[in-house]
């Protein structure tokens, strides 16, 4: 294997002394680099971003005194997931529950135009039953982690939102990661009396699959939610090119609209 396919641990950006600065792959180095090598590096590189943001985070809930739970919309392959209860744990968050939401089918059927050709119907599928299995192999807090199976516009009903609202936990951290407009326009109906001050709010996919315009996907979405919700957010962290993060908090007088 040449050099430019050892992804584990991802491919470092060097710097070196002289043209052009860094040390980058060469012709030599990429002869043979062919589709399955690039899917490779960029999961790597992806998924390196994503675990980066869980730590800084569960560091910055900590040190804030953010107490919640975790809820995620979109699980599919475990791996923010993991992320999560892997720095959870690290973080000593003895309390905090894990709650996955999911059709556990895979996508809707796209209503939106994505740019995306792959997101079609059961795209991205990850059964309830192996998703879980990750999670038991995983071997971290797995007695907390609780999964709510659907597609949003049928699961998230408002005599859910009512038991979550009534068990007084709020949520700390949320990965909304669901890549499809209308998908994400329930996950912010119901999140929203769950939030507190403080509260971390990832949205994975503000700039993917639409691309990156804000007045479609994920992103319109945030900023319909912004448009009608008490509370506003502050841009926290970037996570790669695809998404942010932001910190929630209230102020009656604050302008809406952040992206
Ligand atoms: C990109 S994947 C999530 C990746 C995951 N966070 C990970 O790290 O492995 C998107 C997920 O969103 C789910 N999803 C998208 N739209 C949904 C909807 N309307 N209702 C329920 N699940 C949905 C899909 O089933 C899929 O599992």
């Amino acid at each position: 294997m040449s050099e430019n396919k050892k992804h584990f641990p991802p491919v470092p950006i060097e710097g070196q002394i002289g043209e052009p600065w860094v040390v980058l792959g060469d012709g030599r180095g990429l002869a043979d680099w062919g589709r399955d090598d690039e899917i490779a590096y960029n999961q790597t590189n992806r998924q390196t971003e994503k675990a980066l943001f869980y730590r800084r985070t569960f560091d910055f809930l900590t040190d804030n005194r953010v107490a919640g739970d975790y809820h995620e919309y979109g699980c599919h392959r475990c791996r923010t997931f993991r992320m999560s209860l892997t720095e959870a744990r690290r973080h000593n968050q003895t309390d905090m529950h894990f709650h996955a939401f999911d059709s556990f089918e895979g996508l809707p059927e796209p209503t939106t135009d994505t740019s995306v050709e792959i997101w079609t119907r059961g795209a991205l599928t990850t059964s309830e039953q192996d998703f879980m299995g990750m999670v038991r192999d995983h071997g971290i807090y797995a007695d907390r982690v609780h999964t709510v199976k659907g597609f949003y516009d049928q699961s998230l009903t408002e005599d859910l939102k009512r038991q979550y609202i009534d068990s007084g936990r709020k949520i700390s951290l949320i990965n909304i990661d669901c890549d499809l407009y209308e998908s994400a326009v329930p996950v912010f109906q119901f999140i929203d009396p769950l939030l507190q001050e403080g509260a971390v709010l990832y949205i994975d996919d503000l700039f993917a699959g639409y691309k990156g315009s804000p007045r479609k996907g994920v992103a319109r979405a945030f900023l319909e939610w912004q448009g009608r919700t008490r509370w506003k957010v502050v841009r926290h962290l970037d996570i790669g090119w695809w998404g942010r993060s932001y910190i929630v908090y209230l102020d009656k007088d604050a302008a809406v609209g952040v992206l």
